[in-house]
C-alpha cells in the first residue's frame, strides 16, 4: 500500500486544521490556521468562504512541510467540518455570492420563529429530527435567495450550488468536479428528510429553495472523488466526509447504540449513538445522522449547547480578567464554590434543550465578596452545568442509561472542569489519550474506506484512555446547585424583544 499517512481536515468555526494520521491512529503532524469571524450586525456572524479554502490549504501546506512529508505519503483524505455554516457558489465560475453564513448567526431568528408560529415544528421534526431554529442552514440558504438581487432567478436556472463547509472544500478540492456533501451534514441542513434519505420537496417549497441548488448526497465512508492534480501534484482520493460532531463520535469510539461524547469547543456538542433507528426526542433534542458506512445509516441524539469554551474566550477577551485560558484551572480551584454566584453564557440565546434565541447572558448572586475566581469558577461550572441539562433528557428520550461519558475538546483538558463535570453529572468522565477525536473520525471513515484500516473492532482497539474522571460531590450537594443553576437559567430566559 503506497501512503503511509491519511490527511484529515477539520474546518472548524475559528480555525482550519490539517493533521496526518498513521496507523496506529497517532497523529504524526498538526497545521493550524485561524481566519476572520465577520460581524456585520449585532448577532450576525460570517466567514469569508476562500479565507476558509486559503486557511485550509495553508494549514495542509505547514502540516505536510513538519511531517517532512511528501503528498505520496497520503493514502486518502478525510474532510470534517463546522456544520450547518451556509455557502452560495456560482457553478460557472466556483465564486461564492455572498460570505458564508455562519451557524451562530441569528439573522434569521425572526424567519425562524414565523415557522413555529406556522404550527409547522411537529412536521419539520418527524421529517428532520430538527427543531426549527436559525442554527440550522435552510433558513440561512432562503436568507441568501431572498437579498442577494438576481440570486433566485439564477437559482432557478441551476447556476447556484448550495453547500455547506464540506461541500465547498471538496469543489475545490477537485476543481470543481464533485458537488457533494454526506449524510451526516445532510441531516443538519433542515431540508433532508432523515427517514427517506433525500432532499425533501415539501420542506424545500416551504423554504421556497429550489431543488437543483442541493448536492448529491453520499456516504460518509467512500470515495467521493479525487483532488485535482494542480493540488497535490497527482489525484488523491477524498474518501471520508462527516460533520465535525459525529466526526467526534466515531473518533471516539462510540460504535454501539447508547455510547455518548461531549466535545468542549467553542460550544458543545453531546452526542449519543442510538444504532440504526431514530429516536424521537421529546425533550428538545435533535435526531441526527451520525454516519452511513456501506449504505448503512446510524442515528444519533444530539444536545447542541452554543457557548461553551467561548465563556472563557470572552473573559479573557472582553472582559480581560485573565490573560491566557490556561489561568482558569488555578483560579477556579482556589476557591471552595462560586459564593452562590451562577453565570449563564446565552451570548448567542440558548440551544439544547431550551431553544430560546431570545435569552441572552446573565451573571447572577454578585456580592461585594465576589472575587475574579468566583466568576472564572462560574464560568467553567456553566460549561458542565449545560452538560448536565443535555444528559439528563438524552437518557429520558434514549432509554440508555449514560454510566460514562467519553469528553474531548480543548476546554475539557483543564482538571477542574472534568472533576467537576464528572461531579455534577454524577457519573464517571473518560478522557481519550488523543484529544484530536474530530479530525480522528474523519481520518478513520477514509481510512476504512481505502482498507487503511481493516473494520471498525480494529479502529475501537485503538482507542486509549488518558484519565477517569469519578464523581466525588455528595449527591445533596450536586442537586442543591444544580437547581440554583435551572433557576438562574429561567431569568435569562426571553431577554431580547
Ligand atoms: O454545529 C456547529 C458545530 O459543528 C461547530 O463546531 O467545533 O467548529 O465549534 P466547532
Amino acid at each position: 500500500m503506497s501512503g503511509r499517512y491519511i490527511l484529515a481536515l477539520d474546518q472548524g468555526t475559528t480555525s482550519s486544521r490539517a493533521i496526518l494520521f498513521n496507523q496506529q491512529a497517532l497523529p504524526v503532524a498538526i497545521g493550524q490556521r485561524e481566519f476572520r469571524q465577520i460581524y456585520p450586525e449585532p448577532g450576525w456572524v460570517e466567514h469569508d468562504p476562500e479565507e476558509i479554502w486559503a486557511s485550509q490549504w495553508e494549514a495542509i501546506e505547514e502540516c505536510l512541510q513538519k511531517a517532512e512529508a511528501t503528498p505520496d505519503d497520503i493514502l486518502a483524505i478525510g474532510i470534517t467540518n463546522q456544520r450547518e455554516t451556509t455557502i452560495l457558489w456560482d457553478h460557472a465560475t466556483g465564486r461564492p455570492v455572498y460570505n458564508a453564513i455562519v451557524w451562530q448567526c441569528r439573522r434569521t431568528a425572526d424567519f425562524a420563529a414565523s415557522l413555529r408560529d406556522r404550527g409547522l415544528s411537529p412536521m419539520v421534526q418527524e421529517k428532520t429530527g430538527l427543531v426549527i431554529d436559525a442554527y440550522f442552514s435552510g433558513t440561512k440558504v432562503a436568507w441568501l435567495l431572498d437579498h442577494v438581487p438576481g440570486l433566485r432567478e439564477r437559482a432557478e436556472a441551476g447556476e447556484i450550488k448550495f453547500g455547506t463547509v464540506d461541500s465547498w472544500l471538496i469543489y475545490k478540492l477537485t476543481g470543481g468536479a464533485r458537488h457533494v456533501t454526506d449524510y451526516s451534514n445532510a441531516s443538519r441542513t433542515l431540508m433532508f428528510n432523515i427517514h427517506d434519505l433525500a432532499w425533501d420537496l415539501e420542506l424545500l417549497s416551504l423554504l421556497n429553495i429550489p431543488a437543483a441548488v442541493c448536492p448529491e448526497v453520499v456516504d460518509s465512508s467512500g470515495i467521493v472523488g479525487y483532488t485535482d492534480p494542480r493540488w497535490f501534484g497527482r489525484p488523491i482520493p477524498i474518501a471520508g466526509i462527516a460533520g465535525d460532531q459525529q466526526a467526534a463520535l466515531f473518533g471516539q469510539g462510540c460504535y454501539d447504540p447508547g455510547m455518548a461524547k461531549n466535545t468542549y469547543g467553542t460550544g458543545s456538542f453531546m452526542l449519543m449513538n442510538t444504532g440504526t433507528e431514530p429516536v424521537t426526542s421529546r425533550h428538545g433534542l435533535v435526531t441526527t445522522i451520525a454516519w452511513s458506512i456501506n449504505g448503512t445509516v446510524s442515528y444519533a441524539l444530539e444536545g447542541s449547547i452554543f457557548v461553551t469554551g467561548a465563556v472563557v474566550q470572552w473573559l479573557r477577551d472582553e472582559l480581560g480578567v485573565i490573560q491566557d485560558a490556561a489561568e482558569t484551572e488555578a483560579l477556579a480551584a482556589s476557591v471552595p464554590d462560586t459564593g452562590d454566584v451562577y453565570f449563564v453564557p446565552a451570548f448567542v440565546g440558548l440551544g439544547a434543550p431550551i431553544w430560546d434565541s431570545y435569552a441572552r447572558g446573565l451573571i447572577i448572586g454578585l456580592t461585594r465578596g465576589t472575587k475574579k475566581a468566583h466568576l472564572v469558577r462560574a464560568a467553567l461550572e456553566s460549561m458542565a452545568y449545560q452538560t448536565r441539562d443535555v444528559l439528563e433528557v438524552m437518557v429520558k428520550d434514549s432509554g440508555f442509561p449514560v454510566t460514562t461519558l467519553r469528553v474531548d475538546g480543548g476546554a475539557i483538558r483543564n482538571q477542574f472542569l472534568a472533576q467537576f463535570q464528572a461531579d455534577i453529572v454524577g457519573c464517571r468522565v473518560d478522557r481519550p489519550r488523543v484529544t484530536e477525536t474530530t479530525a480522528l473520525g474523519a481520518a478513520f471513515l477514509a481510512g476504512l474506506a481505502v482498507g487503511f484500516w481493516p473494520d471498525l473492532s480494529t479502529i475501537q482497539q485503538t482507542w486509549q484512555k488518558d484519565a477517569s474522571f469519578e464523581p466525588q460531590m455528595d449527591p445533596a450537594t450536586r442537586e442543591a446547585r444544580y437547581q440554583r443553576w435551572q433557576a438562574a437559567v429561567d431569568r435569562a430566559r426571553g431577554w431580547v424583544g
